[in-house]
């Protein structure tokens, strides 16, 4: 039953296993309980290849639960879900399209009228600061661009729930920081629920209002870290406070663990 009060996103006793090549049973995920309230923005780190972006399709109804239940607003995620918006670290815009015409493509396809998804996807793009760029193709822009039209596109459906996966992983430095701080003035106000995956957790820490660190794999929840670092923050300074190293530090002798077993892992995988 969907009620208000119930939280945005949870996961109970989640597993999910994968049919490898060979025929065998490959668990990707185990024993997932976690909760995320609607409004939360929540960050899960953890080493390469544990299950973190399986996590996410799970939520997003790409692939369904082996075991256990995910429920959105209360109600089991069955398929993809309208409420849901997804940034991935490959840019998901139409090369054929305008940069207007990338923007207004998911209102059109949630049936809004032509003029008003034009409205709205011209808002967005102001609030990203493409303006300038709306007749252009994806490949006119730079990185950070494509990345801002990705978000406009995905804001402008107005989601209540956002997942991003390792979505300015492959960024430069300066414009990785330039897209968080954007990221979070984007969706101050929403009241979306977000989970954004990341293998960096200075960043998680930068954005999180929760850090969820998981397992080597196959990953379960290994600990939740409560962020009270106060809004609205900016990457580049916030990383150098005194709180914001003393967090690091704690989340790091959780997550440097299990970095630290899935690389002994590895080498004995090469040896
Ligand atoms: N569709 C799939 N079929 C088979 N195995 C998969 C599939 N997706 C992921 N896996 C496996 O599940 C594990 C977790 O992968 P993934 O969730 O992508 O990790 P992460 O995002 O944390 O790097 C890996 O061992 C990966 O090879
Ligand atoms: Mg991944």
């Amino acid at each position: 039953m969907t009620s208000p009060s119930s939280p945005a996103i949870e996961l109970r006793g989640v597993r999910k296993a994968f049919r490898t090549p060979s025929g065998a049973s490959h668990t990707a995920v185990h024993d997932l309980d976690l909760t995320i309230q609607q409004g939360e923005f929540v960050a899960v780190v953890g080493p390469t290849g544990c299950g973190k972006s399986t996590t996410l399709t799970l939520v997003s109804g790409l692939e369904e639960p082996t075991d256990g239940e995910v429920m959105l607003s209360g109600s089991p995620v069955r398929g993809i879900d309208e409420r849901v918006g997804f940034v991935f670290q490959q840019d998901a815009t139409f090369p054929w399209r305008t940069v207007l015409s990338n923007v207004m493509a998911g209102p059109r396809f949630r049936g809004v009228p032509k003029a008003e998804a034009k409205e709205r996807a011209r808002e967005w793009l102001g609030r990203v600061g493409l303006s300038a760029f709306e007749d252009r193709y994806p490949h006119q822009l730079s990185g950070g661009q494509r990345k801002r039209v990705a978000l406009a596109s995905t804001f402008v459906n107005d989601p209540s729930i956002l997942l991003m996966d390792e979505p300015f992983s492959a960024l430069d430095v300066q414009t990785r920081a330039l897209m968080s701080d954007e990221l979070m003035e984007l969706w101050a106000g929403t009241g979306a629920s977000v989970v954004f995956v990341t293998h960096d957790l200075e960043e998680s820490i930068a954005l999180a209002d929760k850090v969820v660190v998981m397992t080597a794999g196959p990953a379960t929840v290994k600990e939740v870290f409560t962020i009270d670092l106060p809004r609205p923050r900016r990457v580049e300074s916030i990383r150098l406070e005194p709180r914001f190293v003393e967090i690091y530090r704690e989340i790091w002798s959780s997550l440097g663990e299990e970095v630290r077993i899935t690389r002994e892992r590895g080498a004995q995988n090469v040896a």
